[in-house]
């Protein structure tokens, strides 16, 4: 088993990666914890046993769940359990689920310790750590929310053999921008001999993904800043996502993402073509998509992009650079739209 510490002072915790994490439950809670809350969904099928006494909660599947009506659901029938603020709960899933429980977790009785068992790659290397909670309203993806870290995070690589393949690869997306954002070769520092975190096995790739995201974390807890970085890929994915007609999944939008925000930093000069040919190369290796879908409308991404809530002046992108990524506001409009045309966008 592999520990990761995310190290934020009193509010640090261990993360633990590897085959079978999910039965170590009992060792993360917080010492006194006397009663645990599961929340779940019917489709995640992993039990745990968190060895106190318990109650499973379900929650909806789908993007659909994670609203403010899931969270006043699951903190009505906590109340009606009797869940004190002693007491844990213990999100057992994907993004969607520790997302939302983790909100009522944060909100219930003013807060309550939560310990996430993430069961997708994309929990594992992404959603579940960093103490990032919320929901969906119409208006925008995660508008209501708030940072809870958990009290400790559990990545069993056991869970990740029976995800349906488009949500495994959907996470490979998220580990393929660690690549950028230190995962390269020489992962292993000096002593390293170039390993990069295509060279590891699926633990240790894991482990090697959240060490990433944990330093980025530790060190801009609320994203003043350096945080920013995680959302490498991000901008031209929210767009295709929220456009709403692609048939993409999340990494996979990340994986075009990535892509292009490479093509865009060539055009700026910031990389050269060799660094744009490893960014695909990246992404292909994992059998993600590096082509805009077809149908793709430089108008309408250009528009969703400029709403990004990222943005801070003009069109704002991470972007690779000799300095390596870094957020860059003010983006030529005329040098994105070019960037999607060149990539087939209409
Ligand atoms: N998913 C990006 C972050 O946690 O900051």
């Amino acid at each position: 088993m592999i520990t990761v510490k995310v190290d934020l002072g009193e509010r640090g915790y261990d993360v633990l990666v590897g085959h079978g994490a999910r039965h170590r439950l009992l060792e993360v809670l917080p010492v006194g914890v006397k009663r645990a809350a599961v929340v779940t969904q019917e489709s995640v099928g992993v039990p745990v046993d968190p060895g106190v006494e318990h109650q499973t909660f379900l929650m909806d599947d789908g993007e659909e769940a994670k609203c403010m009506e899931t969270v006043e659901d699951l903190c009505r029938r906590f109340a009606r359990w009797g869940l004190t603020r002693r007491d844990a709960v213990v999100a057992v899933g994907g993004g969607v689920v520790t997302d939302t429980a983790g909100f009522a977790a944060a909100v219930y009785h003013r807060g309550v310790p939560v310990v996430h068992v993430a069961t997708t790659l994309l929990g594992q290397v992404d959603a579940a750590i960093g103490g990032k909670t919320g929901v969906n309203v119409p208006e925008g993806k995660n508008l209501i929310g708030a940072f809870w870290q958990p009290a400790a995070v559990l990545c069993d690589t056991e869970v990740l053999s029976t995800l349906p393949p488009r949500e495994y690869l959907s996470g490979c997306g998220e580990m393929a921008k660690y690549h950028f954002l230190g995962g390269g070769s020489g992962l292993g520092g000096s002593s390293g001999g170039g390993v990069g975190l295509e060279d590891l096995p699926l633990d240790e790739r894991v482990a090697a993904c959240v060490r990433i995201k944990a330093d980025v974390v530790a060190s801009d807890e609320r994203e003043s800043g350096r945080r920013a970085l995680l959302n490498y890929g991000h901008t031209l994915a929210h767009a295709l996502e929220t456009a709403g007609h692609y048939d993409l999944r999340h990494g996979e939008a990340v994986a075009i993402g990535l892509v292009f925000a490479a093509r865009l930093a060539c055009r700026m000069e910031r990389v050269d073509e060799e660094r744009v040919a490893y960014h695909e190369a990246v992404v292909r290796g994992y059998g993600l998509p590096a082509e805009l879908p077809s149908g793709a409308e430089a108008q309408l991404l250009m528009a969703l992009m400029g709403r990004d809530k990222k943005a801070v002046a003009g069109l704002t992108f991470v972007l690779d650079g000799l300095r390596g990524v870094e957020v860059v506001a003010g983006v030529s409009e005329a040098v994105v739209r070019d960037t999607l045309h060149a990539m087939g966008a209409a």
